[in-house]
């Protein structure tokens, strides 16, 4: 086993957490899950949430890692034996997770190649993006390239240096979407869009936006996977665990906002009142930012630019995907590590084929009615997840108690000033909501009730 080292600085483990978390789930699927769950309604729902519910357990988890000194499956084996199924269950969401990941991080270096080939105009048409993802080969090759692109960062160990290169970038890509969202806001048609981005409607809401809200929470901030967990085993007792969490949160939070204000309004500017779009799903962001490209001066740099750094984003974090399942199968099997690289490598191809094929040639195959790609992530964010959260929240609840991590969290003096509201959510609040969360949606997927 390595040496723990610690992060060095206050900021550091914040901003290595941080990194981890940004990535495709705030540029790609919060943007799209907004426009499709009724705007403010979904908005409001997460922001809720995220305080409340992504509050406890990120402070649950990081703690969990801090005092242990273990990543997941160590860690709730040290403190409870009956619990190491927990830390193994938690571990086999970054393995389904990352197929497909790799899938849309391909779709990325695609539609950064065609605005660096000056062809933002042809991918602003509509049918654009489904004869890219309709045809056979294409999504696959690309697919293939940003597997490749991990791996080898992965297998070379090289993942210092991609980490200090996206360090610099990721403010880049915070200032250029920026950017975007006041482009976008000040054109003709944006108050509709902003309209209905921020101002919740009753109407919209049901079980599945906050089934929808919570999945992305877990998702978005790399909860219930086992990651905040190892992170925090790297953590400084020095480092306020309360306040770290809650910076974590912001900027994570902040930069989806941003994302949503730049795509979902653009729905409604740049799509000549075809709103059916705002269901796009997964496409959304491939279909509506080209046109907002197209439409400025110079789309295809902006645009080129733009893809390249959402390309380091989701390049960020696939690598810590994949490095976390290398090490744990390291750990469990005591295989070398090229040897487990290359196989992890191969299951992640053999597996994200068929979630790319889903979309053109085998989209007559739809496991609980949804595309290939759609399941995989249905599984991972709306029942393992919260399974693993459950059971978290039980484990710290009623088995090592909440005071363990409060204690944690106070470490070194520290002031913890959320201790009621943290006993509450987990005790009580979290496991209940939780279980009637995983119920309807799993009923909900197998035709049993209709939300
Ligand atoms: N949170 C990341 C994102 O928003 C995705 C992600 C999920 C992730 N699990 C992870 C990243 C594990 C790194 C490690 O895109």
């Amino acid at each position: 086993m390595k040496d723990r080292s610690n992060f060095t600085g206050k900021v550091g483990f914040v901003l290595a957490a941080a990194g981890s978390a940004v990535g495709l789930g705030n540029l790609w699927r919060f943007p799209y899950l907004a426009a499709q769950y009724g705007g403010g309604t979904f908005l409001i729902c997460y922001i809720i949430l995220s305080v409340t519910f992504g509050f406890t357990l990120m402070t649950a988890e990081i703690a969990l890692g801090r005092k242990t000194r273990l990543s997941a499956i160590g860690a709730f084996k040290s403190l409870d034996k009956r619990f190491g199924f927990l830390g193994v269950l938690a571990a086999i969401v970054p393995i389904i997770i990352l197929p497909y990941y790799s899938v849309i991080g391909g779709w990325v270096i695609k539609y950064f190649s065609t605005s660096l080939t000056g062809h933002t105009a042809d991918a602003a048409k509509d049918t654009y993006f489904n004869t890219f993802v309709g045809g056979l080969t294409e999504p696959i090759f690309w697919f293939l390239l940003f597997v490749i692109l991990t791996a080898v960062v992965v297998i070379f160990g090289v993942e210092k240096g991609i980490e200090n290169v996206s360090k610099f970038l990721m403010p880049v890509l915070v200032v250029l979407t920026l950017g975007i969202c006041v482009y976008v806001l000040t054109q003709k048609g944006a108050m509709d869009g902003l309209k209905y981005y921020l101002l919740p409607h009753m109407s919209d809401f049901s079980i599945k936006t906050l089934l929808a809200a919570m999945g992305q929470l877990f998702y978005s901030m790399s909860l219930a996977m086992g990651i905040m967990i190892t992170y925090g085993s790297y953590m400084k007792k020095e480092t306020n665990l309360g306040t770290s969490v809650k910076q974590i949160e912001f900027f994570d939070t902040g930069f989806a906002f941003f994302a949503g204000l730049m795509i979902v309004p653009s729905v409604f500017i740049f799509s000549e009142g075809n709103l059916e779009q705002l269901k796009a799903g997964p496409s959304l962001m491939f279909v509506t930012l080209p046109k907002v490209f197209n439409s400025m001066p110079i789309g295809d740099i902006i645009g080129a630019v733009f893809f390249l750094l959402v390309f380091f984003a989701a390049l960020t974090s696939s690598i810590s995907l994949m490095e976390t399942i290398v090490s744990i199968l390291m750990d469990k099997f005591k295989w070398g590590r090229k040897m487990t690289c290359i196989i992890v490598f191969v299951y992640v191809i053999l597996m994200g084929i068929p979630s790319s094929l889903g979309f053109g040639v085998w989209d007559f195959i739809k496991p609980l009615g949804m595309s290939i790609l759609d399941a995989w992530d249905f599984l991972s964010n709306s029942v393992l997840m919260p399974i693993v959260a459950l059971i978290t929240c039980i484990f710290v609840g009623f088995f090592i108690k909440p005071k363990t991590i409060i204690d944690e969290a106070c470490a070194e003096g520290a002031k913890f000033k959320s201790k009621g509201l943290f006993t509450v959510m987990i005790k009580w609040i979290a496991p209940i909501f939780l279980v009637a969360i995983l119920l309807s949606s799993v009923m909900n997927a197998f035709g049993i009730i209709t939300l």
